[in-house]
């Protein structure tokens, strides 16, 4: 898990907050529910370092694709993949047996979040602990605005859920403490808050390509300093139910 997918500018600072939760309970082998986890990216890492790993989503073909990757690993046996949806998890997922939720770049497209967060957290033993990964209103602003489209970034700035209207992709975008109160509200504690691509995103691909290492210093060295992380493309939540 360190070597390969730990280093990504995008993945990076999940990785190092992930990595001290695994480190803490170094030794057991940790029930993890990744909701609406595509493909596997953060579940067969999970799975190659001995987790036992749920992956619940609403798409077939996600499902498919993480299945053959999760062979391909050699960790189809951790591996389950449950097709459903997010606010229905009581089906698929014994309450209060999780040690460990993942729900990335989910809440902003599902018609509503809290519902996600109530069976997230349902799921979880007390003391098991979600990482949580939104969209990041503030860079949306600021990347429609240095594309040029003004108005895109005034109504982005100034609509409640921070989206452009019925063209936009995502349903909702949010700040750090809209997030850490959707969180908070659902029963949770949140621990940590960090910038994901604070940078990644500005940069010619060139740039960030051949000076990769370089960028994930740098992303990780600002990820959780005020204003950096206010400003980047997601915020990653880590929270805890408590015991
Ligand atoms: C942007 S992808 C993120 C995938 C993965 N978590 C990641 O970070 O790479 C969003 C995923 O959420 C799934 N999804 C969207 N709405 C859902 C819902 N209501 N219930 C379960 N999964 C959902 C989609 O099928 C898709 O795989």
């Amino acid at each position: 898990m360190e070597q390969i997918r730990t280093l990504t500018p995008r993945t990076a600072v999940i990785w190092s907050v992930l990595r001290a939760e695994l480190d803490r309970r170094a030794g057991e082998r940790l029930s993890v529910l990744d909701v609406g986890g595509g493909t596997g990216g953060f579940a067969v890492p999970l799975a190659e370092a001995g987790h036992r790993v749920t992956v619940v989503d609403a798409s077939p073909d996600a499902l498919a694709a993480l299945t053959r990757r999760a062979a391909e690993a050699g960790v189809a046996d951790r591996v389950r993949a449950a097709q459903g949806d997010a606010d229905a998890l009581t089906g698929l997922v014994e309450p209060a047996t999780v040690d460990l939720v993942l729900c990335h770049s989910v809440l902003e497209v599902v018609d509503d979040p809290e519902p996600v967060m109530s069976a997230l957290v349902t799921a979880l033993c007390p003391g098991g602990a979600a990482s949580v990964l939104v969209a990041g209103r503030a860079a949306a602003v600021f990347g429609r605005a240095m594309n040029g489209q003004l108005d895109a970034a005034a109504a982005l700035a100034a609509d409640p859920h921070g989206t452009t209207g019925g063209r936009d992709t995502l349903r909702r975008r949010y700040d750090a403490a809209d997030a850490s109160t959707l969180l908070a509200a659902a029963g949770l504690v949140v621990e940590e808050t960090h910038g994901v691509r604070v940078l990644a995103d500005l940069l010619p691909a060139a740039v960030a390509d051949g000076q990769q290492a370089a960028l994930v210093e740098l992303e990780r060295a600002l990820a959780a300093r005020s204003p950096y992380r206010d400003l980047a493309a997601q915020l990653h939540l880590f929270a805890r139910r408590p015991a």
